[in-house]
């Protein structure tokens, strides 16, 4: 077993974490550090040795008042100085000391090196400093709230200790299969893995609970669930944002910001939940078996606005992995329409905010009525979520712009993977699965290569942002993502925009096609595509403009404009037919000169009847 000793107070922390690993040393160990903040910088000593040898590497005391300390029994990598912790990002703003074993490290690590991240060890521990500075990078607004999102992705044991230089009054504390201990002292606080290091310091000590977490500051400490569970007093308070949320960097508003930020949040929402050994996902935060999972014989997805499109999307990708029924209703309906709640259907109830009222208030009807609801929710610990009990968080960042881009991406990703899980525990082949799981695995890329088509689409709203109406069409998986394109042109360039079933144009809506209504028609490179170019040469045959968002190779003159996207699994393709009109939308209300983040009449999120 390793040691861990924390302090954050007035003493010098040297001194102290020196002394409490000491006093853990007869638990074994080949190595040993500690790291302390001092002049807002990381000062970190490690040595493939005996505590006496950190003492004497350590040599001259230095005032710093916080730091956090390590004695490792190697379980990842060979004791040596690169694989002592505590392990620090490659911005030396985050160090971690950790008892346990990450299961997922393989895939994490894996994942952060697709990103770009330099790993300096062999440890599973060192991702947990990648990943939580990456989530403060990403705007997560406080220490806690990073290191609980963090800990929603790696799967395993950890007694963890996390210290960011930028927040040096404080430490977060973590505990799920590893023993960690807080000393509670006038005006300082200590932790440990073992009381053997604080009692001579205090007798007060509060043993954190199993998947508890806890944020200890000088003169006091929070402790939390690390999976935010549903009611009960004094939980954590959904992190408000911060200053840093509001940084636009170069961006001009936030939904710009936001949409270029998908492949990140992609990766996020991607990391540690891809099994390409099994060809599965695995879903810590849905605690059901594999029988439990057997057992479910249809899926409804509830949500309200974007986050009901994304529903409809996630049925489409249940039906096609899994083959059981499933479809997406709006909450605010369902809630008020006293429904038929069936024991063997999974509820997923849906929102970027969690704290919706009409889907909040759904869930709640749904577990008076003896439902089985999950969650997927991006704001951690917000009304949904603790409501739900259990779910997939999404991993985006706070999202601020009105119109939801990066969250609803990372929506319709997280229904891709309860769909490979739940295709996996029946018929969906490990061929199909690893089909699903490399171009999962590969979707970031592809998003990436979306945005880079920026200018064209620039090119194609400034052609139609005089329009008084425009059509938005799609069969079958294009549906969804035509009723989101509508959804985004309406909120933000305040265009009427109506999205429709392509195979019902000619029973109806046809009429209204003329030169002054545009058309966007999705055009999926599928057993569909000859259906959906039917509907094109329809539209034009009456002079309707036509826009195509396509992702298959046709000729530039067969309608006003083609929006190309490249090619994904077709299970996936909405995910990337949908960001073109998400900057079609944008590009179109800039050219209005609206209000790109706060259109008029909205709000983020509708916590009201
Ligand atoms: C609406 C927003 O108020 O709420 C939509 O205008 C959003 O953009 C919908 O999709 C649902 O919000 P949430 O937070 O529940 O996903």
């Amino acid at each position: 077993m390793c040691g861990i000793v924390g302090y954050v107070g007035s003493q010098e922390a040297e001194p102290i974490l020196l002394e409490g690993l000491r006093r853990l040393e007869y638990r074994g160990y080949d190595s040993a550090g500690l790291a302390v903040v001092h002049r807002g910088r990381l000062q970190v000593h490690r040595v493939a040795g005996r505590v006496q040898e950190l003492r004497e590497e350590v040599g001259a005391v230095s005032p710093a008042v916080v730091g956090i300390a390590h004695t490792r029994w190697a379980t990842h990598g060979p004791p040596t100085v690169a694989n002592a912790h505590p392990h620090v990002d490659t911005a030396r703003r985050i160090a971690v000391v950790h008892n346990g074993i990450l299961e997922n490290a393989v895939q994490l690590r894996s994942r952060l090196q697709r990103e770009g991240v330099a790993l300096a060890s062999d440890t599973d521990t060192e991702v947990i400093a990648h990943l939580v500075a990456e989530q403060l990078e990403s705007g997560t607004a406080t220490l806690e709230a990073a290191v609980r999102a963090v800990l929603q992705e790696v799967q395993g044991t950890y007694g963890l200790v996390v210290l960011d230089v930028q927040r040096p009054g404080e430490l977060v504390v973590a505990r799920l299969g590893s023993p960690v201990v807080l000393g509670v002292s006038e005006g300082e606080m200590f932790v440990a893995s073992d009381v053997a290091a604080l009692v001579h310091h205090t007798q007060q000590v509060v043993h954190l609970g199993d998947g508890e977490l806890a944020t200890v500051r000088a003169g006091s400490y929070r402790t939390s669930p690390i999976a935010p569970v549903a009611g009960g007093a004094g939980e954590v308070e959904a992190s408000a944002l911060s200053a840093q949320d509001y940084d636009l960097g170069d961006h001009p508003d936030f939904m710009h910001k936001e949409i270029s930020e998908q492949p990140a949040a992609a990766r996020r929402v991607l990391g540690g939940r891809l099994d390409d050994r099994f060809a599965t996902a695995h879903l810590g935060g849905i605690r059901l078996e594999p029988r439990e999972l057997r057992g479910i014989r249809r899926v409804t997805f509830l949500g309200c606005g974007s986050a009901y499109y994304a529903g409809q999307m996630g049925a489409s990708l249940v039906e096609e992995l899994a083959r059981i029924p499933a479809d997406a209703e709006p909450a605010s309906e369902f809630r008020y329409r006293n429904p038929v709640v069936d024991p063997d259907t999974l509820y997923v109830a849906v929102s970027q905010s969690g704290e919706t009222l009409d889907t909040l208030m759904a869930v709640q009807e749904l577990q008076r009525k003896g439902g089985r609801v999950v969650g997927v929710v991006n704001a951690v610990g917000s009304a949904i979520a603790r409501q739900c009990g259990q779910g997939i968080f999404l991993h985006a960042g706070p999202e601020v712009s009105v119109a939801s881009t990066k969250a609803l991406t990372n929506m319709t990703i997280s229904f891709a993977l309860l769909a490979l899980l739940l295709g996996r525990v029946r018929d969906l082949s490990a061929a199909d699965g690893r089909r699903l799981v490399s171009a999962l695995l590969d979707l970031p890329d592809r998003i990436e290569e979306v945005l880079r088509s920026e200018p064209e689409v620039q090119a194609v709203a400034k052609q139609f942002a005089g329009a008084r109406h425009m059509f938005f069409l799609g069969r079958v998986r294009g549906w969804p993502v035509a009723r989101e394109g509508a959804q985004k042109l309406k909120e933000i360039s305040y265009i009427h925009a109506e999205a429709y079933q392509a195979s019902e144009l000619k029973h109806g809506p046809l009429a209204l096609i003329d030169s002054s209504m545009p058309s966007v028609v999705i055009l999926p490179d599928d057993e569909l595509y000859a259906k959906n170019l039917s509907t094109v040469e329809q539209i034009r045959a009456r002079g309707g403009p036509v826009i195509v968002v396509t992702n298959a190779d046709v000729p530039g003159d067969l309608a006003d404009a083609v929006l190309r996207v490249p090619r994904s699994e077709p299970e996936l393709d909405p995910v990337l037919l949908t960001i073109p009109l998400q900057l079609l939308a944008y590009h179109v209300a800039l050219e209005l000169g609206r209000d790109i983040d706060k259109p008029r009449n909205l709000a983020k999120s509708v916590t009201v009847e």
